[in-house]
């Protein structure tokens, strides 16, 4: 079985992704971007958040006055492009085999970006796990409970880290404080790319 640390149900498999993987992952993320372009998305209160976004997939994660949903297309009108293999992979190798996610939401976090506390459940069946991978700058992720409020924990992801959320850790509330802008040579211009994958409806 794949090494692995658990935090408040949370795997974290440390350094899972070898250096060359990451570049590699990295570059087929910079064609993605390509195609679907990262955007500021704004919460349904119209607050601007401060990651920027994309997705790949069959559907991706979109939020807007409209709400926070899943859409067939970017903002841009065009259909989101297909999940990289590599993230397949690491998909079939630590949550499923038998089914593909439908989403993989790319979140770019530059220099002061950071995440507020929140659980992912805009989709339809939380009995599946989200994959979670982290590429470039470090962050500290925060982990809290399955309601809001309580006492939290935090470790810091790393370059090449890959986490589950999956069983009671699936509507555990969880956010990134902030990241250590420079820490990583991955992204030329540093800042930190996560991806997040799941099965959709
Ligand atoms: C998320 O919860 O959507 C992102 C988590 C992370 O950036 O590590
Ligand atoms: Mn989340």
């Amino acid at each position: 079985m794949t090494k692995h640390v658990q935090l408040r149900g949370f795997d974290i498999y440390p350094g899972l992704i070898p250096p060359a993987a990451q570049r590699d992952l990295r570059d087929a993320l910079r064609q993605l971007a390509g195609v679907a372009p990262f955007f500021t998305p704004s919460t349904p209160a119209g607050k601007t958040m401060s990651v920027r976004m994309t997705s790949a997939g069959r559907c991706g994660w979109v939020s807007d006055r409209r709400g926070y949903r899943y859409d067939r297309c970017h903002p841009n009108g065009q259909p989101w492009p297909a999940i990289p293999h590599q993230v397949l992979a690491l998909w079939q190798q630590l949550v499923s085999a038998e089914r593909d996610p439908d989403c993989c939401l790319v979140n770019f976090y530059g220099e002061g970006s950071r995440m507020g506390l929140h659980q992912d459940r805009d989709e339809a069946d939380f009995s599946w796990p989200v994959l979670s991978i982290s590429l470039g700058d470090d962050a500290l992720f925060r982990i809290g409970n399955r309601s809001r409020g309580g006492k939290t924990e935090s470790i810091w992801l790393h370059s090449g880290d890959v986490v589950v959320m999956a069983g009671d850790a699936r509507l555990t509330y969880h956010g990134v404080d902030r990241i250590r802008f420079g820490t990583s040579s991955l992204l030329a211009k540093g800042g930190r790319l996560n991806l997040t994958c799941r099965v959709v409806d």
